[in-house]
Formats: structure tokens, sequence, C-alpha cells
């Protein structure tokens, strides 16, 4: 499955397979404290954890997870990754993470979510791709991730334990159809 999703790049960006090598690499681009929306950043992550966390991802069928890498100076911009890969329906849930708040409203982060839907839907063949946000997130999330064109499926309710509380969450997703259709 992996090397039917090698070489993804365009003038600005690439992908690049997420190794445990990557660790030190990733943890330093990080900025931890502007990603506490993930349960994981709760407490500080460290070498250890994100070794052991891409380990966890290398070894994994259903997950497969890449570094974004700016092509300008080869700066590690964040990640991206399909995990809970389903083959038998063609589905998969997308995450991505731009790493530091500089980083963050330029772009990057909806460039590289359209880079990967390109390949989940002709590389890989898949039908549907979804995504979870907190719903609490409001509007501003919820407007951006519609604008990439995925629509709301529903709440999840208490699905995230977050700051000692569950946390409802969105489900939205883009069906292969509604990607290949023409925007309006
Ligand atoms: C969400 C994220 C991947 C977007 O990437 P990006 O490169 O900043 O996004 P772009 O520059 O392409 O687009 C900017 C849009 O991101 C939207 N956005 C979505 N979720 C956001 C968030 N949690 N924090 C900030 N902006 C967010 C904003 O609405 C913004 O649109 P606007 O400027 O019109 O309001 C990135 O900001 C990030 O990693 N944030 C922190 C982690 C996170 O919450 N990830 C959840 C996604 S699974």
């Amino acid at each position: 499955m992996f090397l039917k999703l090698m070489g993804i790049r365009d003038g600005r960006l690439r992908f690049i397979r997420a190794h445990v090598e990557d660790a030190q690499r990733a943890l330093a681009a990080m900025d931890q404290n502007s990603l506490k929306n993930f349960a994981i950043f709760s407490k500080p992550v460290t070498l250890d954890d994100e070794r052991r966390y891409l380990e966890r991802m290398e070894k994994s069928h259903v997950d497969h997870v890449y570094l974004i890498e700016h092509l300008d100076d080869g700066r590690l911009l964040g990640s991206i990754g399909l995990h809970e890969l389903d083959e038998i329906n063609r589905s998969a849930r997308l995450g991505c993470m731009i790493y530091h708040p500089d980083d963050r409203g330029k772009g990057h982060g909806s460039h590289a979510i359209k880079l990967m839907l390109r390949a989940a839907f002709t590389r890989l063949d898949l039908h549907k791709i979804y995504v979870q946000i907190l719903a609490n997130h409001g509007g501003r999330a919820l407007d951006w991730w519609q604008r990439l064109g995925f629509t709301v499926e529903g709440t999840m309710r208490e699905e995230y334990f977050l700051n000692d509380a569950w946390r409802d969450m969105l489900r939205l997703s883009i069906l292969r159809r509604e990607w290949e259709a023409p925007a309006k």
C-alpha cells in the first residue's frame, strides 16, 4: 500500500513516509503547546513517546503517516496520515497537523490535504475519506473542512477524552464522486 503512495509532491510540498528515525526531527519542529486540542499533547510528548508512536505507525497496516516537507528549504511543516484504512469498504480517516503556529494559516494544510485526497482517491482507489473534529471547535474549523469539500455526517457523542472531560466530535466526509465533481 505504501508503494502506491510513494513520491507524493508538487511544486511546494512533498510527503515522506514517517519512520522511527524521524522522531527527533518531528519533535523539534513541533510546538506542543499549540496542539492541545489533541489529547496526546495534554502532557509533554517525549522523544521516547514519539519514537513509540512512529514505530507503531510503521508496523501498522491500517495507518499511513507522512511528514510534510517544504520543498524550498527542506523544513518539516507537519504530518498527514490516512488511518483506519478499510480495504473492504475503501475508506480511511484523514488526519493532518501543521506543527508550528508560524506555519499555519499559510495554505500548507489545505494544500497537503488536497494532495492526499487526490492520492487516496486515484492511487488507492478509495471511496470515502472522513475526518473527526471537536464539535466545540465552532464555525472556523467546520467552515474550513466544508470549503475543502467535506460534509457533516453527524455527532459522535463523548468520543474524545480531552482535559479531563468527554468531548463530542463531528464526523465529516467526502466521497470520491464529490471530490471529482467540478467546483460550483
Ligand atoms: C488545522 C490545520 C491542519 C490547518 O492547516 P493550515 O495550514 O493552518 O490551514 P490553511 O492555511 O490551509 O487554512 C487556514 C484555515 O485553517 C482553518 N482551521 C481549521 N482548523 C483549525 C485549527 N484547529 N486552528 C486554526 N485554524 C484552523 C482556519 O479556519 C483557517 O481558515 P481561515 O483563515 O479562513 O479562518 C492546522 O492549522 C493545524 O495543524 N492546527 C492545529 C492542529 C489541529 O487542530 N488539527 C486538527 C485537524 S485534524
